[in-house]
């Protein structure tokens, strides 16, 4: 069900879960793609003269109010990319928010608090989850999902609110839902996956479930310390994930039953420590010395990982090849990041996933619009990869 489902919005007050998960310095909003991404709803609900109040949430607060975590940064940014003042609620279903909806005229935006200063939010408890969502449910007419980066969360906001009210697909969770199902289901071929971040334990469902479904497999990032091992490779003191080294060998023999190519780097930025200005030196993947600690694909992998991806049709990224944050350690992803590109640009479909690998895109200064589709989920995403059902879903299914 989408927004079209919901009929004439005027005058009605629409709630919407929105994904404001944003990171913060202090008060300060490093990266404002995911308020930028839920404009496409808001203004399309202010158009239509709907009063909208959104719900969000921001960290992982202890389920009771934290200033740390107010959303109060967010209202501001919010309010001055929607040209209108955006008032934030001091509660979420308390006397604060109640009054903040019923001061709404058409057309205007407010804001909730953090959904999450509740602990019924996020409880396992179905009732107590089903009381919030019940309070919720009186402050709107209907319901729009949006908050894409959260939908795989069974949460009141998310899943439950949505039982109770009218409910429809925003406008980025229609887009993203759109994008990744060229990837998950039936992909133009060549597939390409190109797979990082810190740990394989993160990733066993998506590497798993892309054995059956992608036709390559490129694997960066602190997780391919585990793969060099299990290949039976010195790491020296790379991140290294002893417990899942069985768990690779058999990913690693059911690649090779399924004609699935798993691509590996060749060399190895090695540094002495974690820091960015740490002494380094780019070695052979396979032969990394005592004492040092892989934070980076080396050059000649960058070049291998983008000759992999030229030809692709269907690319999928979820994590950075190394610790980009530090000059030293960004070259892996660029170079990843540019063979995207190139391959977008010769008409391959692309889906940037995961919030650390659209940060990346963002800091190393890529222009968006290289790549076909750049994810605001982090979970999320990973988890249609994987092939999941995710609640805030189904939970719209007409
Ligand atoms: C995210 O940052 O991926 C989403 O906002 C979900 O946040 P969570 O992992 O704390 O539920």
């Amino acid at each position: 069900k989408t927004i079209d489902s919901l009929g004439d919005l005027r005058g009605r007050r629409v709630l919407v879960r929105s994904d404001f998960n944003v990171p913060l310095d202090g008060t300060t909003i490093t990266d404002d793609g995911r308020i930028r991404a839920a404009l496409p709803t808001l203004t399309r609900l202010v158009d239509a003269g709907a009063r909208v109040v959104v719900m969000a949430h921001l960290g992982r607060p202890k389920g009771t109010p934290d200033p740390a975590f107010s959303l109060a940064p967010v209202a501001a940014r919010l309010g001055e990319l929607l040209g209108q003042d955006v008032a934030l609620a001091q509660d979420l279903v308390g006397e604060s928010a109640r009054a903040t909806v019923a001061g709404l005229a058409d057309g205007q935006v407010a804001l909730l608090e953090n959904v999450r200063f509740d602990p019924r939010e996020t409880s396992k408890v179905d009732a107590e989850r089903a009381e919030l969502a019940g309070e919720l449910a009186e402050l709107g007419d209907a319901f729009v999902s949006d908050g894409f980066g959260v939908v795989h969360r069974k949460q009141a906001s998310v899943y439950d609110v949505a039982e109770r009210l009218p409910a429809g697909a925003g406008e980025l969770v229609l887009a993203e839902v759109e994008s990744l199902s060229r990837a998950t289901t039936d992909p133009e071929r060549p597939y390409a996956v190109v797979l990082g971040g810190s740990k394989v334990s993160d990733k066993l469902g998506v590497i798993a479930n892309l054995l059956t479904k992608a036709d390559r497999l490129l694997i960066g990032g602190g997780m391919v310390f585990t793969f060099l091992a299990a290949k039976g490779h010195a790491v020296g003191s790379s991140l290294l994930e002893e417990d899942q080294i069985d768990t690779v060998k058999e990913y690693l023999a059911q690649a090779e039953a399924n004609g699935v190519e798993i691509v590996l780097p060749t060399d190895i930025v090695a540094a002495d420590s974690f820091a960015a200005d740490a002494p380094h030196e780019t070695v052979a993947a396979d032969a990394i010395p005592d004492g040092k600690m892989g934070l980076d694909i080396g050059p000649d992998s960058g070049a291998l990982f983008a000759a992999k991806l030229a030809d692709a049709r269907t690319i999928a990224w979820n994590g950075p090849m190394g610790v980009f944050e530090f000059e030293a350690f960004a070259g892996g992803t660029r170079a990843v990041a540019q063979g995207i590109v190139d391959a977008t640009a010769a008409g391959a479909f692309s889906i940037v996933g995961g919030g650390d690998s659209a940060a990346a895109v963002r800091k190393l200064g890529f222009d968006e619009a290289g790549f076909s589709h750049i994810s605001t989920g982090g979970g999320a995403s990973l988890e249609l990869l994987e092939g999941k059902q995710l609640p805030g879903l189904t939970v719209l299914a007409d």
